[in-house]
């Protein structure tokens, strides 16, 4: 029998996305939104589509009586760092007490699923990464409200729940889903509007594509569905950052960089784009200059090779022409 994977943040981009990847993959998948629903495509693959609200145990319970999970992919969130900025308080009730909730029941069941934790680059505070981006041993400082909660929940599952991982992955790109869209969307919505862009030329992230991170998350899944040694080491292993997995595209580029790669595919107009420096600017919220990821262990582990720009833009290659 397949894995029955509970998604949550199903409604949204990335949870929608990874909950139509492990459809397409043969799990049995169960998506579950907050309070929007599920987009159509995700209603589809899905075997089961929910709602429930991380704020309250009661719903959970309900959830996870109704899913009967074998494992989680833990998406939901207060996910967008200016809202998290301009509310912390609620930034701390969906991040941190959400995840607390979610663990008091999943502490309580006898079967005890596989808890996959969708984390964040911004866990670093990102003012000088290593040669080659953060790795998993390096101590996560962040400097957002957002980075904090997000690291505070790691930190609670990974103390509290032993059968966890936690997957930080970087800026996401891939289609549009039920009307959530990426950086790359983003990016293409304004340029087919004509309107001019301004994005840093100092601010790098390791962007990565959709369905790489939706493989890395599959090969775990595979891997616990087998019971294989590989992944039941770093379970029992005593080091917390055994349990962590960096999910970074294999180049690391600033946006405006980015946004030059995605033109010469599109043909608009490279004055679209506006260079412009951290250093030129006094920002509202706090943002990390340079917070790229080294996806070694995710090539050494799990045999997973992410794709860099290019490979990736290519991949959307219908979207882009539209
Ligand atoms: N997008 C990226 O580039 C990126 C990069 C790094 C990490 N991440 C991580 O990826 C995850 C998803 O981010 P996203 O960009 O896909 O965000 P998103 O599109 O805003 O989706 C957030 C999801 O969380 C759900 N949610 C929010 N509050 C909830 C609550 N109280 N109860 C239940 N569900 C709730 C939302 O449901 P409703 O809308 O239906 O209420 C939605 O499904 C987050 O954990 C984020 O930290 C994303």
């Amino acid at each position: 029998m397949p894995l029955r994977v509970l998604v949550t943040g199903a409604s949204g981009f990335v949870g929608g996305h990874i909950a139509l990847g492990l459809a397409e993959n043969s799990f049995h998948v169960i998506a579950s939104g907050g309070l929007h629903e599920c987009p159509l495509e995700v209603r589809c693959a899905a075997e089961l589509t929910l709602s429930f609200n991380l704020q309250s145990q009661e719903s959970i319970l309900k959830l996870i009586e109704e899913a009967r999970p074998d494992a989680i992919v833990h998406a939901a969130a207060l996910a967008n760092p200016s809202a998290c900025e301009k509310n912390p308080e609620e930034a701390r009730l969906v991040n941190v007490e959400g995840m607390k909730n979610l663990l008091a029941v999943f502490k309580s069941l006898p079967s005890k699923p596989l808890f996959i934790y969708i984390s964040t680059d911004l866990v670093f505070d990102g003012g000088c990464a290593p040669e080659g981006g953060f790795r998993e041993e390096d101590e996560a400082i962040p400097i957002s409200v957002y980075g904090k909660s997000k690291l505070e929940s790691e930190r609670i599952l990974l103390n509290e729940y032993e059968k966890a991982f936690v997957a930080r992955i970087c800026l996401v790109y891939g289609n549009e889903l039920g009307g959530r869209q990426g950086f790359l969307t983003w990016t293409l919505g304004a340029l087919n509007e004509s309107k001019p862009l301004t994005l840093f030329v100092d601010e790098f992230r390791t962007p990565v594509y959709e369905d790489d991170v939706n493989r890395s998350i599959i090969e775990i899944l595979s891997r616990y569905e087998r019971n294989e040694t590989s992944l039941s080491l770093l379970l029992n292993s005593s080091k917390q950052h055994s349990r962590l997995f960096h999910v970074p595209g294999s180049e690391r580029i600033s946006r405006y960089d980015f946004a030059k790669k995605l033109i010469k595919i599109t043909g608009h107009p490279e004055k679209l784009l506006i260079p412009r420096s951290l250093k030129d600017v006094s920002l509202a919220n706090p943002r990390s200059p340079d917070v790229s990821l080294c996806g070694e262990k995710i090539r050494h582990i799990l045999g997973i090779r992410t794709l860099d720009v290019n490979e990736g833009l290519k991949k959307l290659t219908p979207l882009l022409k539209a």
